[in-house]
């Protein structure tokens, strides 16, 4: 919203009070007193006017290495979920950005900010999503093709974009999306007649998992994580 229009709500105001308060310095955004009467205040923008915090939302950005067995979800009445892992007063609040099975591992992003995790959820996005992972038998040097031409899913009635994989040893391969079908890659191996024993998400755009951070740990993602998290 406008801040002028915001501060016309919040003082319950007219226009042209609110808009003497900004010119007079007397609104001040994330501690910066601004100005411009078209600015756009967001929920996670902290404004202050005339010296009193009126909104003091903070988004949060959370990287987790998900542990085995926990679910992805917000709540659940019979398994632990990921944000019963986040030991914080705002976990709450807190969303996932990109869900993983309940036996997968790895990187989990959670956030408050929709707007920012659409980014990365969002198919039309094409953000790349990376995982390690072991099958039950050798994987087939035809798999590569497979995955690079994608598998009909008469369910969804879906052809799955183009994905890279890349054989390590005889059943380990690190596969990257560029989208997030429900089961996609246990389905995708599945269409190839193997099996997927362990799966771990390494990387969704350019933030990849932290390798100090044990299965179960967490930690804020840096600016630079949250400003480039799109680029690949
Ligand atoms: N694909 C799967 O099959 N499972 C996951 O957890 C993530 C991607």
């Amino acid at each position: 919203m406008r801040i002028d229009k915001w501060v016309q709500k919040f003082k319950g105001c007219g226009k042209s009070v609110a808009r003497r308060l900004i010119a007079s310095g007397e609104v001040r955004v994330d501690g910066v007193a601004v100005r411009d009467s078209h600015f756009e205040v967001t929920r996670f923008h902290k404004v202050e006017v005339s010296g009193e915090v009126a909104q003091s939302n903070r988004a949060y950005y959370i990287m987790l290495n998900k542990p085995a067995g926990c679910v992805s979800a917000t709540s659940d009445t019979e398994h632990e979920t990921v944000v019963d892992l986040i030991n914080e007063p705002f976990s709450d609040l807190l969303h996932i950005a990109g869900r993983l099975d309940k036996e997968s591992t790895g990187l989990m992003i959670l956030t408050n900010d929709g707007q920012w995790s659409r980014l990365i959820t969002e198919p039309d996005e094409k953000i790349p999503k990376t995982y390690l992972v072991t099958t039950e038998k050798p994987i087939s040097p035809e798999t590569v093709a497979a995955f690079a031409e994608g598998f009909y899913f008469a369910y969804e009635d879906i052809t799955t974009l183009p994905a890279e994989l890349e054989i390590l040893t005889s059943s380990c391969a690190r596969v990257v999306i560029y989208e997030g079908k429900y089961h996609q890659i246990k389905r995708m191996f599945h269409a190839v007649g193997n099996r997927i024993t362990s799966l771990h998400r390494e990387q969704i755009g350019s933030i990849s998992l932290d390798e100090n951070l044990a299965p179960s740990d967490y930690r804020y993602l840096t600016d630079e994580e949250i400003d480039f998290s799109v680029k690949s």
